[in-house]
């Protein structure tokens, strides 16, 4: 098998021959954001399954695919589907769609997620913006051999989440009237939920709401250059003191009443990029 770099160029050079988009722009439709794909001019969806050196996808009936086209009369390249690693994925196969759009010339990644809120401020619902994150995985995209092709061996991380765009989206959340809180993102694999001992360490070590995804993605996407802007749904309230059964349902729920203003704020977000 080729290395890293030569399977990035084989995925990169079949998605440009079904489709001429050059995107600026590369999105994760995470949890909350799965509308956003009807707001993209679509000019070619490509299956997953078709790209060279793509992960397959485990679950039957969500073959995942990338769409690429315009959003605001940006060029855009959004995944429809994402890989976690608690469904048995490497961190290596977790990130490489995220490799490949940024070879395909996107220098902007946009990601979203559901997560469980540990700021006592939160309220199920809201939108965070995340200003930070913490890698609480145990394991990191970058271990293996170095090609500087792809980034530094070391990359800084002192502002992974760029701080104009956070700006720019709490601007436009005001400018909406979309609630948008702001927090530290910590990232653990599950997939259990976790126990009131582990919500509370994980609010002592200065978390805002923990999920299960989204830190491999843009620790590469830093490595990789690329200016990030990640947004948390917060599914469900984790106060250890008060903490009651988890409902994965309830969970789901939140998070599709939460996407048209999730996909509303991204939306405008781009257009004003
Ligand atoms: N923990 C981890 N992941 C999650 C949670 C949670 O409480 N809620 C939504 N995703």
């Amino acid at each position: 098998m080729a290395d890293l770099k030569g399977r990035i160029k084989e995925a990169v050079s079949f998605i440009k021959s079904r489709s001429k988009v050059r995107p600026r722009i590369a999105i994760i439709l995470g949890t909350g954001l799965g509308a956003l794909a009807d707001e993209i001019e679509a000019d070619e969806t490509v299956p997953y399954s078709d790209i060279p050196s793509f992960p397959a996808s485990t679950v039957i009936g969500h073959a995942g695919q990338l769409v690429l086209g315009k959003i605001g009369g940006k060029k855009v390249v959004a995944m429809q589907g994402r890989f976690h690693y608690y469904e048995g994925y490497s961190l290596e196969e977790v990130t490489f769609p995220v490799r490949v759009m940024r070879a395909l010339g996107a220098e902007t990644f946009i990601v979203s997620n559901a997560a469980g809120g540990m700021n006592p401020q939160f309220e199920t619902g809201d939108l965070m913006i995340i200003t930070d994150h913490i890698n609480l995985m145990g394991v990191n995209p970058l271990i293996g051999v170095s090609d500087e092709r792809l980034g530094p061996r070391f990359p800084d991380m002192s502002e992974p989440y760029d701080r104009k765009l956070v700006r720019l989206t709490e601007k436009v959340a005001r400018e909406e009237k979309i609630k948008a809180q702001k927090g530290v993102y910590v990232a653990v694999t599950g997939p259990n939920l976790e126990t009131a001992a582990e919500y509370r360490f994980l609010r002592l070590i200065g978390a805002d709401a923990v999920g299960m995804s989204t830190v491999p993605e843009v620790i590469v996407a830093v490595q990789a250059g690329m200016r990030v802007l990640g947004i948390s749904c917060i599914t469900d309230k984790c106060l250890p003191d008060v903490l009651k059964p988890a409902n994965i349902e309830a969970i789901f729920k939140v998070a599709r009443t939460a996407e048209p203003k999730l996909t509303r704020l991204v939306s405008q977000v781009i257009g004003r990029m």
